[in-house]
């Protein structure tokens, strides 16, 4: 039998990923450093699907180790998630972004050429168009990373479309939005998020706690004066991923992974967090913040036509299940 390797299978989009592809009865392999995640997140998913998942905790930019994985597995996919994430500490740590992100994508897809895997699924990011206007953004508007880490990604996408080019392959690039919330039945979600700083989070925990807020600039040209974004629920995207790796694609194909609907502002997501917690967050508006563009919004119909994308769940379920996973993760880190 086939397997499908996901590199850094053990992290926040990972496990969601992995949990669907293991739904629709794949057979997964993880490589992950494990360097962002913890452990616990994929060996409940090892203990639910036995002998379905493995999991190897080594660096995916280990030729030797990832040729012996290759040489023991019959993979008839890679799907590519592990790298580094983090916008500011990409521009603070240029060579480790550009060593994980685009040098050890070269070595990954040098081993699939060695053993003539010929597909992969690249998780790449909206970031790569830059702040751009109008909104929404279709795959065919220019590239314009603001970010070294989106520069990265860009760089990497690069890599895969000389890969499919030069070894007569299949590759599918998926542009995510923001992925926010979590599996909430298996409890899959981001429980690492300090360097991330999202909003969700934060106004979850100000909810909660009786935190004030400042919320950066509401002056913005939107429909309520703060900027706009394109969530979309983790178990969406990571649907997303099963559909690009079973779909069988001329060469290569890019697929924004979006909301599709007009995007939702900072003060609609304090308003559903108020509902959810069932409190309201004592809140006031300062400067912009320096960077912040007032809406982007990436159009996802190619992904929908071609892939069959299916967006099916909503802000409500995007708040709620994110609260319940924090829930969880909070009260088993006093206990
Ligand atoms: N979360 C988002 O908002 C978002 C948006 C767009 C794109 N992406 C991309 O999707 C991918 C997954 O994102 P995520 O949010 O799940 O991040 P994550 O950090 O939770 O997952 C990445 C995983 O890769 C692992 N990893 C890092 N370096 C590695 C290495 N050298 N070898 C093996 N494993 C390594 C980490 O331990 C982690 O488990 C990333 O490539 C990210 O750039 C994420």
């Amino acid at each position: 039998m086939s397997e499908i390797l996901v590199t850094g299978g053990a992290g926040y989009i990972g496990t969601n990923v992995v949990n669907a592809l293991a739904l629709r009865g794949e057979k997964v392999v993880v490589v992950d450093d494990f360097s962002n995640c913890k452990q616990k997140y994929i060996d409940k998913l090892k203990n639910l699907y036995k002998g379905q998942v493995e999991c190897f905790s080594f660096s995916f930019g280990d030729r030797e180790k990832l040729e012996s994985l290759f040489k023991t597995h019959n993979f008839s996919a890679v799907i590519h998630l592990a790298g580094k994430k983090y916008v500011q500490e990409s521009n603070e740590k240029q060579e480790l972004y550009k060593l994980v992100n685009v040098d050890m994508t070269q070595t990954l897809l040098d081993v699939m050429k060695e053993f003539s895997v010929k597909k992969i699924v690249f998780s790449s990011t909206a970031m790569v168009y830059g702040n751009v206007m109008p909104c929404p953004i279709s795959e065919l508007r220019e590239l314009s990373p603001v970010s070294y880490y989106a520069t990265t990604k860009l760089m990497a996408e690069k890599l895969i479309a000389d890969f499919v080019k030069t070894s007569k392959g299949q590759g599918v690039i998926l542009r995510l939005s923001n992925p926010i919330g979590a599996d909430d039945k298996l409890m899959l979600g981001d429980d690492n998020l300090a360097k991330a700083k999202p909003i969700l989070p934060y106004l979850l925990d100000a909810a909660k706690n009786g935190n004030k807020v400042v919320l950066n600039g509401n002056d913005y040209n939107t429909k309520d004066g703060t900027p706009v974004r394109d969530y979309v629920h983790v178990c969406d995207v990571a649907e997303a991923f099963c559909l690009a790796v079973e779909k069988d694609v001329e060469d290569l194909e890019i697929y924004n992974i979006g909301s599709g609907n007009e995007g939702q502002s900072v003060l609609q997501i304090l308003q559903e967090v108020e509902k959810v917690v069932g409190k309201s967050v004592d809140h006031s508006f300062g400067e912009r913040r320096e960077g912040d563009v007032e809406i982007f919004v990436s159009d996802n119909s190619k992904a929908k036509n071609d892939l069959g994308l299916k967006i099916s769940r909503d802000l409500n379920d995007m708040v709620l299940s994110q609260y319940k996973f924090l829930e969880e993760t909070q009260k088993k880190s006093t206990k």
